[in-house]
C-alpha cells in the first residue's frame, strides 16, 4: 500500500521538486495551494490534516519575502509561526509524522565556524524569528516532527538567484554581488529527493526515534554569493561569462538583515540518515540543462 503524503505548497521550489519526483516513490502524494490552504488562517488549513488522515505531512510552502516580512510581521509570524503550530498539533491528534522546513536565517552569522543544531539561535530578521518559532512550535506540538533548516534554495523554477543572475546577464547589466555572505547552496531538488527517500521510515517510527528533531540539510561546499554568481554564469556561458565584482553587504542596504555565514553544518543530518549531500556544483550544472532546455508547450512544440 502506498503512505499517504498531505503536502501545504504548489508552487514553490520546494514543493515543485516534491511534486515532481514523487512517482518515483511509493507514496501518494496531494499538495495544496495557497487557494486550497492559506496559511494566514492556521486552523482553517490545519483541518486539511484532520480531513485527509494522512501518513506523513510535508510543511513545504512559507512566508519566504525575506525583505517584505520587515514590513509584514504579524502576517510572517502568522504563516511561518502559528500555521506550523496548527498543523503540528493537527499531525499530533491524527497520528501523522510532520517535515517542516526551516532556514540558516534563524542564526546571526557571527560564530566564525559551521552551526550545528544545537548552536544558539539568534535571527537578525523578522523572517527569522518567525522561522524560528515556527520551528520550536513544530517540535513542541508534534513528537514525530522531522524539522529541516536549509540555506540559499535554488531550482529552475520559481525565482531565485540563479535565474536572477542569468537574466541580469543576459541583459548585459553590471554584475555587483555581495562577497561578504558565506553559506551552503542547496537545491531543492536534492531537499525534495533527501524527504522523499525517508518519507518510509519517518512513516513508520515512533515518537523518540532518531529520524525526528532538528537537522541541517544543504548542498557541501560553503560558497559567497559573489562566488556562486560567477559560478552560475560560467556553467551557464562556457568561458564568455561576464565578470562578477565583489560588493559588501553595507554597499546594498536592504530593509532585512542576513547573516554574514550562517553556512550549515550538516554533519548530524549525514550520520543519522547515512546520506551524504552532494557538492552544490552537481545540482547546479542540472538545473542551467533544465533552464537551456526549450519550454514545451501541452502539443510538445517548443514555446517562443
Ligand atoms: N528559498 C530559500 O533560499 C530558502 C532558504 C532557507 C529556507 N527556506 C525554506 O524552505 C522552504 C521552501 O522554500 P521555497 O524556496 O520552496 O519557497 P518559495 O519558492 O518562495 O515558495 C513559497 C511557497 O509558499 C507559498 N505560500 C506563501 N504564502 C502562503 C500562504 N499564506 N498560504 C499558503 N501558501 C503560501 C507560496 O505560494 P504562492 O506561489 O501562491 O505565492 C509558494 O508556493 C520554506 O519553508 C522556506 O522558508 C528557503
Amino acid at each position: 500500500m502506498s503512505l499517504k503524503i498531505l503536502q501545504y505548497g504548489a508552487s514553490g521550489q520546494l514543493a515543485r521538486e516534491l511534486v515532481r519526483q514523487a512517482p518515483g516513490h511509493a507514496v501518494e502524494l496531494t499538495a495544496l495551494s495557497r487557494a486550497e490552504a492559506d496559511l494566514s488562517d492556521p486552523e482553517a488549513a490545519a483541518r486539511h490534516v484532520r480531513a485527509a488522515r494522512p501518513d506523513l505531512v510535508i510543511l513545504a510552502a512559507a512566508y519566504t519575502a525575506v525583505d517584505q516580512a520587515e514590513s509584514e510581521p504579524g502576517l510572517a509570524h502568522e504563516i511561518n509561526g502559528e500555521a506550523p503550530a496548527a498543523i503540528a498539533a493537527a499531525c499530533a491528534a491524527a497520528g501523522a509524522a510532520l517535515v517542516h522546513i526551516s532556514t540558516d536565517y534563524v542564526f546571526d552569522g557571527r560564530k566564525g565556524a559551521p552551526y550545528v543544531e544545537a548552536d544558539p539561535t539568534n535571527p537578525l530578521s523578522v523572517y527569522g524569528a518567525s522561522k524560528l518559532s515556527g520551528e520550536r512550535m513544530a517540535l513542541a506540538a508534534c513528537p514525530r516532527s522531522l524539522v529541516l533548516r536549509t540555506s540559499w534554495v535554488v531550482s529552475a523554477h520559481g525565482k531565485n538567484f540563479v535565474k536572477t543572475m542569468l537574466r541580469l546577464a543576459r541583459e548585459g547589466q553590471p554584475l555587483r554581488v555581495v562577497d561578504d555572505q558565506f553559506g551552503r547552496p542547496t537545491a531543492a531538488a536534492d531537499l525534495a529527493a533527501f524527504v522523499l527517500a525517508q518519507a518510509p521510515r519517518l512513516a513508520r517510527a515512533e515518537a523518540g526515534d532518531p529520524a525526528f528533531g532538528l537537522f541541517h540539510f544543504a548542498n557541501a561546499g560553503e560558497t559567497s554569493w559573489r562566488e556562486f554568481a560567477q559560478a552560475v554564469l560560467e556553467m551557464a556561458m562556457n568561458g564568455e561569462a561576464p565578470r562578477v565584482d565583489p560588493i559588501a553587504t553595507a554597499d546594498r542596504p536592504a530593509p532585512a538583515r542576513r547573516p554574514a555565514r550562517g553556512t550549515l553544518d550538516t554533519g548530524k543530518l549525514e550520520r543519522t540518515f547515512d546520506w551524504r549531500p552532494r557538492p552544490w556544483r552537481e545540482p547546479l550544472a542540472e538545473i542551467l540543462v533544465e533552464l537551456a532546455r526549450p519550454t514545451l508547450s501541452s502539443n510538445g512544440a517548443p514555446v517562443a
